[in-house]
């Protein structure tokens, strides 16, 4: 099987990455991160850690979230076979998926929409953010991938979240003004996630996809905001480096209300640190991004995560 990355992505990524953090993410494509995350109490978060090590995986604590672990990537097949591993007591979920959910500025009581939802990874984690109270709607467009959602709620003991299957382009007409925060993980080409060992990761990458997801995550931001109360905020997500798809799409959103005019939306600065954020690109093939783009992060390979890229939107009217 041809493992070789195709030659426009790595031109690409050379174009956007400085040679060290392009050397960190095809490392990452070698040996993908492991991370795990603790579903039980918070009392009993060292019960986590010892069983790890009864079993010999060895474990890296998470400077910015003290429930989560690093772990081994050879440490891996083990790991995925430990009885509380399988029970989801301990969850196998990366660092740049939880780090997304920790910037939504969420409050116990809040009502939260996860637009794209499936397969729940992050929707048990805004779960257990809410403590319990506040709405929880989660939808995802893929009937087999909304199944797989509810069963990992299940597992984690989760219920009264409301799971909807269908089209979110369409949820700002059906929701309007009903959310505190509304988390827009949309689809994407996810370059980060490219595993070296699985060609058919990236076997659907192409410049022409990539033109097509941003039109679609494009529609996905304006129907998350129109779902906002004002005040609230919406986190827009992607696991991709291409810029299409990241600030080529709050360009546009941006661009458009500048236009057309709208109810009032500003970006939020995101105060996180870790030593892999990196500015937001300032232009790409002749486009020059808008002032409000800046405030975005873009998150590289290294230190246990994948790259990804955030941003925090607020409704202003
Ligand atoms: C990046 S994944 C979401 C991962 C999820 N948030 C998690 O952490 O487990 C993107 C999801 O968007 C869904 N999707 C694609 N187009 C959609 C649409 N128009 N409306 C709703 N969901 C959509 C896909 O089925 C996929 O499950």
């Amino acid at each position: 099987m041809d493992d070789s990355l195709p030659e426009v992505f790595l031109q690409r990524c050379a174009a956007i990455l400085s040679a060290e953090d392009l050397a960190a993410l095809l490392s990452a494509h070698a040996s993908p991160p492991v991370a795990v995350r603790w579903t039980g109490c918070p009392e009993s978060l060292h019960e986590g850690s010892a069983y790890l090590q009864a079993h010999e995986i060895s474990t890296t604590p998470v400077a910015w979230y003290d429930h989560a672990w690093r772990v081994q990537f050879a440490d891996r097949e083990v790991l995925v076979r430990l009885p509380w591993v399988e029970s989801q007591q301990i969850f196998v979920q990366s660092l740049s998926s939880m780090a997304a959910v920790l910037n939504m500025g969420i409050l116990p009581g809040m009502d939260i929409l996860d637009l794209c939802a499936a397969p729940g990874a992050k929707t048990s984690l805004i779960r257990r953010l809410q403590q319990g109270s506040g709405v929880l709607v989660a939808n995802d467009v893929s009937q087999g991938r909304t199944q797989r959602l509810k069963h990992l709620l299940s597992m984690q003991g989760f219920d009264g979240i409301d799971v909807q299957t269908g089209d979110a382009r369409s949820l700002g007409g059906v929701m309007e003004s009903c959310f505190d925060r509304v988390l827009a993980d949309v689809p994407c080409s996810g370059e980060g996630r490219f595993v070296r060992a699985r060609p058919e990761s990236w076997s659907t990458w192409s410049e022409r996809s990539i033109s097509m997801l941003a039109k679609r995550q494009l529609k996905l931001l304006e129907s998350a905001c129109r779902c906002l109360r004002v005040g609230g905020e919406v986190l827009y997500a992607t696991c991709t480096m291409a810029p299409e798809e990241n600030e080529g799409v709050l360009h546009q959103f941006f661009d458009r209300r500048a236009r057309r005019g709208d109810f009032g939306m500003s970006m939020v600065p995101i105060e996180w640190h870790v030593d892999q954020r990196r500015p937001p690109l300032s232009q790409w093939r002749g486009v020059v991004f808008r002032d409000e783009v800046m405030e975005s992060v873009r998150v590289v390979a290294g230190d246990g995560m994948t790259p990804f890229f955030m941003a925090r939107l607020r409704r202003e009217s």
